[in-house]
């Protein structure tokens, strides 16, 4: 597909997806810009790790903007309290950060530093996430909302921590975690906060289908909620119930689907209310979605609402249902985890080669020549646009049965090469006839399977899990030579021993394609890519697949003047950290290694002089970064 009138990099859509905070420079580079200074002109994003490379720090390297994660933080809250003042809602807001989403402790201080005038809090679904929030100050007034499966400890630390000012809320989430909390309040005699979790039977459409409704594998049924309703009175705790807590699912690609869901929950939390359950909290849990593909539909890698549409229809719909039921506006509460932090991280890095499935010339025909090869060379002579489907045939018939001929030992390798070359440079002619021309046959398809191959340095398990294991899209772009018109098209394939390591689905401005438009790989410079809008479950996500370990990351914030500022640089593991992770210790692997040298050395397959070499290559590998450096 070309776009000959436009600009080279129009292909990519970045002006869909960038969400006017990136964008392509004049030089031809991606640029960043900062939400927070509008009028400041973008900054080079390759001019960037140049920097960074100039003290040291190298792709593959995680990028995170903390305007953009301070933007995100304002924008919601403003937006909720926007649609707050227009709807006349009585109540407010007091968002919370579920930690699972980012829980980089640079990302977690951010939030709460930039939350303080939200009064935002943290969401925490484990004890360790617990643990996390209650080393942080929050503002006086927000929430800490504990949600997932509780022990006794859990809900004691919940508890306890309300004596040292947290709004700390335990959501029960089954009648069994009622009665642990029973027990706990009376040992301590402290009244716990709590919030039950409600489950929703209306189902979210999109990726997270399957973990909405009935099937969702939190909250309680209708049965089970007014089995703790019951209980909390028997103990005297009903005073305590303060929230009520549904989550309506990740990514909830159409706006119309929030509006059923919080309807849903706006009819227990009335329910609630009159059976004289004291609620003052509607907690709507997260959802809001990301347009990873810009494409502003109900998709799955899209959304069909803003920030502003979102806010505004939970605040208008629980507006409503609250005045219909003559219900006190509560203070609404949402978790959203995924539209906070997915943009503010991005993932770099350098492409180390490629692998072409086409060749710039083939070899003359020799009258040695298998008569095979020689046919599969004619298809040069007849190659032409009108021919196109005919030769692509040809050429594929010839090589497939040359290929035959080779299995079964009638043509040699040396044949079997030089038909192979013959092969590539008809595809190469072929591809360039399909990129210069309207083409209706179904040879434009056929050209993706000879995609080239560009392996790059990233693990796709260790960097971005999602695009492996749930088919999620994230937008991928060349950062630099977007002033030049891609010429190839490419697959990428990462550095892990592993076929499934390659992305091959692309957002591209007309659509999803199976290959990704680039260049060819400069001879004397690196080709870097980036990865955008990976903030969000990417980093916790991701595991150590043939021990590739996390990336350098480097948290930059980029100055009014075009500049930037490196708040923060964490390296990215070492070998002996990953071994480390897998019960390796590095020190015995050290002594392993020294005893066998000194034994070749013993046995005079090695000299001694050779010994010092040897210890120090292992020594310098086990100190070293996982990637290729
Ligand atoms: C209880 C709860 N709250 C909040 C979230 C965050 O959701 P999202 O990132 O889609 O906003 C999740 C994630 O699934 C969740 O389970």
């Amino acid at each position: 597909m070309k776009h000959s009138s436009e600009a080279p990099h129009s292909v990519y859509g970045v002006e869909k997806w960038g969400k006017g905070l990136i964008e392509v420079t004049e030089g031809g580079e991606i640029g960043l810009r900062n939400p927070l200074a509008p009028e400041a002109p973008a900054i080079s994003l390759p001019g960037i790790l140049r920097d960074l490379d100039q003290r040291g720090i190298r792709a593959p390297m995680i990028l995170r903007i903390s305007s953009y994660l301070e933007n995100e933080i304002a924008h919601i809250n403003e937006s909720f309290a926007a649609a707050i003042a227009r709807a006349d809602y009585k109540g407010c807001y007091r968002g919370v950060f579920p930690i699972k989403v980012n829980q980089q402790a640079q990302v977690i201080d951010r939030i709460v530093e930039f939350g303080q005038k939200y009064d935002y809090g943290l969401e925490a679904g484990s004890k360790p996430e617990l643990v996390i929030a209650l080393a942080h100050r929050l503002a006086k007034e927000a929430l800490i909302v504990c949600n997932g499966v509780k022990d006794a400890e859990f809900i004691q630390l919940a508890i306890l921590s309300r004596k040292i000012g947290f709004n700390t809320v335990i959501v029960l989430e089954s009648p069994k975690e009622a009665d642990t909390v029973i027990e706990v309040y009376n040992e301590l005699g402290i009244e716990p906060l709590l919030g039950v979790r409600v489950k929703l039977t209306n189902q979210i459409s999109g990726k997270w289908e399957e973990s909405s409704g009935d099937r969702s594998a939190f909250g309680m049924n209708t049965d089970q909620l007014v089995a703790v309703v019951d209980k909390l009175r028997d103990a005297g705790l009903i005073q305590c119930l303060k929230l009520q807590h549904s989550h309506l699912g990740s990514q909830v690609p159409d706006v119309n689907d929030v509006r059923r869901a919080v309807g849903e929950a706006c009819r227990y939390y009335t329910e609630l209310t009159r059976e004289g359950v004291p609620l003052t909290h509607l907690d709507l849990g997260g959802g809001m979605g990301v347009d990873y593909t810009g494409e502003k539909k109900a998709t799955e890698n899209s959304i069909n609402y803003t920030v502003e549409e979102y806010c505004a229809n939970v605040v208008e719909t629980v507006a409503y249902a609250m005045d219909e039921a003559e219900v006190e506006h509560p203070t609404l509460v949402t978790e959203s985890g995924r539209a906070v932090v997915a943009t503010s991280s991005m993932l770099v890095f350098n492409v180390l080669e490629s692998t072409l499935y086409d060749a710039p010339n083939g070899p003359e025909v020799e009258p040695d020549d298998h008569h095979m090869v020689a046919d599969l060379a004619a298809v040069h002579g007849y190659l032409s646009h009108e021919r196109l489907q005919e030769c692509w045939n040809d050429a594929n018939f010839y090589r497939n049965e040359l290929r035959a001929l080779f299995r079964r030992g009638y043509v040699d390798l040396r044949q079997m090469a030089r038909a192979e070359r013959i092969y590539l440079s008809l595809m190469a002619r072929i591809k360039a006839l399909v990129a210069s021309e309207h083409v209706e046959t179904d040879v434009d398809d056929q050209l993706e399977k000879l995609a080239d191959i560009y392996h790059c340095n990233f693990s796709l398990f260790q960097s971005l899990p999602d695009v492996w294991a749930i088919d999620q899209l994230h937008p991928i772009v060349p950062l630099q030579m977007l002033d030049q018109t891609p010429d190839r098209r490419a697959v990428l394939s990462d550095i892990t021993c592993d076929s499934d390591g390659k992305i091959d689905r692309f957002i591209l401005a007309d659509g999803v394609s199976p290959s990704l438009p680039v260049h060819t790989l400069p001879e004397d410079d690196d080709y870097y890519m980036g990865v955008f809008f990976v903030g969000a479950y990417q980093e916790t996500l991701g595991d150590l697949h043939n021990l590739f370990g996390d990336t350098n990351v480097v948290t930059i914030d980029i100055k009014p003047d075009g500049g930037f500022d490196l708040l923060h640089e964490q390296e990215g593991d070492t070998i002996s950290e990953v071994m480390a992770y897998v019960e390796f210790d590095p020190s015995d692997c050290v002594a392993a290694f020294r005893k066998m040298v000194d034994e070749a050395i013993s046995t005079g397959t090695l000299k001694a002089k050779d010994r010092k070499t040897l210890m120090s290559a292992y020594r310098d590998s086990i100190n070293g970064y996982t990637y290729y450096e």
